[in-house]
């Protein structure tokens, strides 16, 4: 009875789906920003994505990766500070801002990479998009906290 009553809501998933699927990085957009995971997340974040509780957050399941792909940008070039909370975990470590080490485009193709794998997609970053969120960031001295960017 109750896989009966489930199943228009499947269809309803089933029409909402060419939505993300417009929003799905390319085989080969995936392909590089995995490189740039491996080379410069992975350390911390793991390469499954799970983290090192209780120092390195998960990204696998995260709630910030639905967060706004801006949002998510000035992280990765800002740095981000404690106390947070992830997957009902609390965090109270520093991640460092890597605005030095990686160009536009690379931020770009690492956030779709980590929100197609771990997230739940969203609208796709893109270089014009990390250019704008370094230029609307780059007086950030400090790694932000969550109520600097409005997340609780
Ligand atoms: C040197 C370790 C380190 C590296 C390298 C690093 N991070 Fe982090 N990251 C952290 C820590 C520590 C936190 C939590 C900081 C806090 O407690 O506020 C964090 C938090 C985050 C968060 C928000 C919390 C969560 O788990 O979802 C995101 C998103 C994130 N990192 C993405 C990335 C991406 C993408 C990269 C690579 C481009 C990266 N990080 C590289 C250590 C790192």
């Amino acid at each position: 009875m109750r896989l009966l009553l489930a199943l228009p809501a499947l269809a309803l998933l089933g029409a909402a789906a060419p939505s993300n699927d417009a929003a799905k990085p390319s085989p080969e957009a995936l392909e590089r920003g995995k490189a740039v995971y491996m080379k410069t997340c992975v350390a911390c974040h793991q390469a499954n994505g799970a983290g090192l509780a209780p120092v390195f957050p998960p990204l696998d399941g995260s709630e910030w990766l639905a967060q706004d792909v801006t949002l998510l940008s000035k992280i990765v070039l800002r740095g981000l500070q404690g106390p947070i909370k992830v997957k009902g975990q609390d965090y109270n470590m520093v991640m460092a801002p890597l605005a030095d080490q990686l160009k536009d485009a690379e931020v770009a193709d690492v956030l779709n990479y980590v929100r197609a794998t771990w997230g739940k997609g969203g609208p796709l970053a893109d270089e014009a998009l990390v250019k704008a969120a370094r230029e609307a960031s780059k007086g950030q001295k400090q790694p932000y906290t969550a109520a600097e960017l409005g997340v609780k």
